[in-house]
């Protein structure tokens, strides 16, 4: 695919395999093929390198936090279980918004915690509310450590984040779907690795062998789930779909 950005005529002309679409370079349309493009660039630049949430860094894209806020705020679950922990950010994010709802804490998970990561987010002033799990996520120990930390009726969330092949997405899936409960989602982050293929950094087997490919075969043989991006709860625009790292990550149970 061709984009030309024509910024003196207002008009973005996508071009596959010879045949043209001249779209308004301010449209909806314009929007979405020019949000897909910036998300694969940004991706081989390492944007989401670049910003720390309460002093840790976080390896995510901003737009992916604040969509998941809408829904740890509107599900405001006891406890948000990450697999992937990596600095801390993304827990530190979740615990900030588990204190400023007075309620919810964070478990999370890493097959390494490196000592001056794990120093820094036990110095962290929302550290009492993370608890942390050094092992790897689909690991039987592991797996039954974190079901001991929740408690019967707990309204639980998970994030998927830590290594995205469609195996290991996979088995975290099998190995903790049952602790999400009614109404709350379990997440595969990353799926956008599949559209991925073509960017200088990214691997050509990414295309079959990513999270959102694990999260569709898992909502296929579980009808307890439906595969679908949260609703966004404030939207005054045309727009419907998401800028995000997550696509096809959403596994909401019913
Ligand atoms: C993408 S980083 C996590 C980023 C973090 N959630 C954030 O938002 O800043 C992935 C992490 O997964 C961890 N990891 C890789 N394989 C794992 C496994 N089998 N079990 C648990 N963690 C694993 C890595 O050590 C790494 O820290």
């Amino acid at each position: 695919m061709k984009l030309i950005i024509d910024t003196a005529e207002g008009k973005l002309i996508q071009e596959i395999e010879g045949c043209q679409r001249i779209l308004g370079l301010y449209s909806k349309e314009a929007f979405e093929l020019i949000s897909q493009q910036w998300i694969k660039v940004g991706w081989n630049q390492k944007y989401a390198y670049t910003f720390t949430w309460m002093g840790r860094p976080v390896i995510q894209l901003p737009e992916d936090m604040v969509r998941i806020q809408e829904v740890i705020h509107r599900v405001k679950p006891d406890v948000i279980i990450e697999t992937g922990i990596a600095h801390g950010g993304s827990l530190v994010f979740y615990a900030s918004l588990c204190k400023a709802m007075g309620k919810g804490r964070v478990i999370g998970i890493d097959i390494e915690i490196r000592p001056h990561n794990r120093q820094a987010i036990e110095a962290h002033e929302l550290h009492s509310l993370i608890t942390l799990v050094e092992g790897s996520s689909t690991a039987a120990e592991v797996v039954s450590r974190i079901k001991s930390l929740v408690k019967p009726r707990e309204v639980v969330t998970v994030i998927l984040d830590s290594a995205h092949s469609k195996q290991h997405v996979l088995a975290e899936l099998e190995a903790y779907h049952d602790l999400v409960t009614s109404g709350s989602y379990i997440v595969a982050a990353d799926g956008i690795m599949g559209d991925l293929n073509d960017v200088p950094a990214g691997k050509s087997e990414w295309t079959w062998d990513n999270p959102a490919a694990a999260a569709a075969e898992f909502a296929q043989k579980h009808s307890e789930f439906v595969l679908e991006d949260p609703a966004w709860p404030f939207n005054e625009s045309e727009l419907t779909e998401n800028v995000t790292y997550w696509p096809k990550g959403w596994l909401r149970r019913k």
